[in-house]
This record gives structure tokens, sequence and C-alpha cells, in this order.
């Protein structure tokens, strides 16, 4: 929770005041030290165009910064890059761009170059980039499937082959990579191509969080399920509201939603979790077929106004 702000309905629940003076100085002395004091961080995927909603890179480099982390923003589109840095500065945070297609091996290396360059060391990798793919087994391409499988997947396998040792160098760090609940599901997208990197993501952040627990580097891989953001900013008003009520929670989450998730994980807070696969979805993965139904169709048949 920011410093300063109290929680929704706090007075219903507990009162958060302090009883006495001692507890008020504890308390401010808590909000100066930041989750994520000290720390450096590279976020991919981190750029922005959009002027209406938030994309999850973009979310979570401010929601990083918000918390003392210095942040290499990494997007291969510039002026997207540039806009998440303003906004970062504007706000007080410390953070700077790098441009590249972290696709190719060349790319990642230089970019973990760049961060430890900048600001000495790494200690946290959020490994956000990622691209929508289209049509199933008989209609892929295979220009498409590489590219698909080398942005989603390929990409997160070679930035972290260097950042893993710049961790080590810092004494530890944690590694944070975006599956989907199309990894985990099938068919939310009706891509095949993007199905197999997403399941790719989830073994993979496993094997990686076995090799190099003892190096103190901590693998975690975050499914988010039909948040609403740039990526999906397309999708007409009554589809948005289906893929709001088949969830448990009935709400549409928010590239904020994963962010706050992807802070806990970075966070020293986690220090005891690696190698864990966190849907935040509203419960959507916990959902079988007969509740997500009951969810949308009403005992008559009809679809849920
Ligand atoms: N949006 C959703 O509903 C949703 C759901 C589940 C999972 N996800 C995952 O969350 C992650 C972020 O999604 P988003 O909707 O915030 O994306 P987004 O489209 O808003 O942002 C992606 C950013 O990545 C950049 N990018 C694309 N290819 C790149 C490359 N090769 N090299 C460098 N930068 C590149 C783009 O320029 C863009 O700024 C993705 O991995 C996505 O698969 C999203």
């Amino acid at each position: 929770m920011p410093c300063g702000s109290k929680p929704v309905n706090a007075g219903q629940r507990h009162s958060p005041t302090p009883k006495n003076s001692q507890q008020e100085h504890q308390q401010e002395l808590r909000c100066e030290i930041t989750r994520l004091a000290n720390k450096v961080a590279i976020v991919t995927g981190a750029g922005t165009r959009s002027q209406n909603v938030s994309g999850v890179g973009v979310a979570t480099a401010k929601a990083f910064a918000d918390q003392g982390a210095k942040i290499l923003i990494v997007d291969m589109d510039e002026t997207a890059a540039q806009i998440t840095e303003s906004a970062i500065t504007e706000a007080g945070g410390e953070a700077s761009i790098y441009v590249a297609d972290v696709a190719h091996e060349s790319g990642c290396r230089e970019l973990v170059e760049a961060a430890v360059e900048s600001y000495g060391k790494l200690d946290i990798l959020m490994n956000s980039v990622g691209i929508l793919g289209r049509g199933s087994v008989m209609e892929i391409e295979e220009d498409s499937w590489q590219r698909v499988l080398d942005v989603n997947l390929k990409s997160m396998a070679f930035i972290s082959k260097f950042a893993v040792p710049a961790m080590i160098d810092s004494g530890g760090g944690s590694i944070i990579n975006i599956s989907s609940v199309d990894g985990i599901r099938a068919g939310m997208s009706h891509s095949i191509t993007y199905a197999a990197s997403k399941g790719g993501v989830i073994a993979m952040t496993r094997a990686m969080a076995v090799h190099h627990g003892r190096d103190n580097i901590r693998v975690n891989c975050i499914a988010p399920g039909m948040i609403y953001t740039s990526m999906v900013e397309a999708v007409n008003e009554k589809r948005r509201e289906l893929r709001r009520q088949i969830a448990p929670l009935g709400t549409e989450g928010t590239a904020e939603d994963v962010a706050l998730a992807a802070v806990f994980l970075a966070s020293d807070e986690s220090r005891w979790i690696t190698g864990v696969l966190l849907p935040v979805d509203a419960g959507l993965m916990a959902a079988g077929p007969q509740s997500i139904l009951s969810n949308i169709i009403g005992d008559d048949g009809t679809l849920l106004e």
C-alpha cells in the first residue's frame, strides 16, 4: 500500500490509526523505506503508445519505480519507451530507455550490459514482452510461428542468459516471466503459436527456478487473465462484458493488477517463493466449465444481461 494511503473500508475492519506517537514514528519510518529501494530492474515491453489503457510492461515499470527501483525500460518502439520514461521521471522516479528487438540474442546481451553500465548492478528482470499470433495448426506459417516463439519465449531465455550472471554478481535476484492463462487452458486467443509460447514460458520458469535457486535467484511466472490492456483495446463491448462475467470475481482486471503481483514477486517479501505460476485472473483458472457457464447463462438457458 502506498505511504500515506489508507486501506479501502479500513474503518469497518480495523483501525489503522497508530495508538501512540511511538507507533506513528515507526509507521513513518516504514513509509520512507520503499519495497524496491536500491534495486535495479529491467522491464521489457515497457513502452506505451495508448492514450487510454496501460500495458503490463508500462504499468510494472511505473509500479517498480514507485517502490524505489531504478528502471531500464526496454522496447523496440523508441517513442513508446520515451513516453514511459517521461511518466516515471515526472513522477520523481529514475528510469532510462533501451531500444532493442528482444527476439535477437545480440539485443538481449546489450540491454543487460546497458542496465549494469547505467546503474552498476541488476536485481530484477521482468520479461513482459509478448505478441499475439493467429490461427490453428492448419493456418500457421513458418515465419509467423518463428517470430511469435522468438519474441515470446526465446527472448525470455536469452535475456536471462545474460541477466543471471549479472544477478549472481549482485548477490541474487528475481526474474518474473509473463505467461498467460492461454498457456494453462486452451483456446483463449485461438492462436496455436501464442499458446505454445506461453506454455513454454511456464515450463521454462520452473526449470530456471530449479537451476538457479542456489544462485539466490528466484524465478516466477505470472499468468494474466482477461485483463483490459492495449493488446485487447479493439475488443468490442459485448465481448468485453462476457470476458468480465465468466470469471468468479465478475470484474475486469487491468495491467496494474498484474504490476502489483510483480512488485510482490520482485520484492524481498517473496524471498522464499520460487518456481511459482501465479494466475492473476479473477479466479478464472480455478473455475470449471460448469461454474463458467452458470456465471453467464441463467436457469432458463438465456444469456445473462
Ligand atoms: N493483454 C492481455 O489481456 C494479456 C493477457 C495475458 C497475458 N498477457 C501478456 O502480458 C504481456 C504484456 O501484454 P500487453 O498487453 O501489456 O502488451 P502491449 O502490446 O501493451 O505491450 C507490448 C510492448 O512490447 C513491445 N514489443 C513488441 N515486440 C517487441 C520486441 N520484439 N522487442 C521489444 N519490444 C517489443 C511493443 O512495442 C509494446 O510496447 C505479454 O507477454 C502478453 O502476452 C496479456
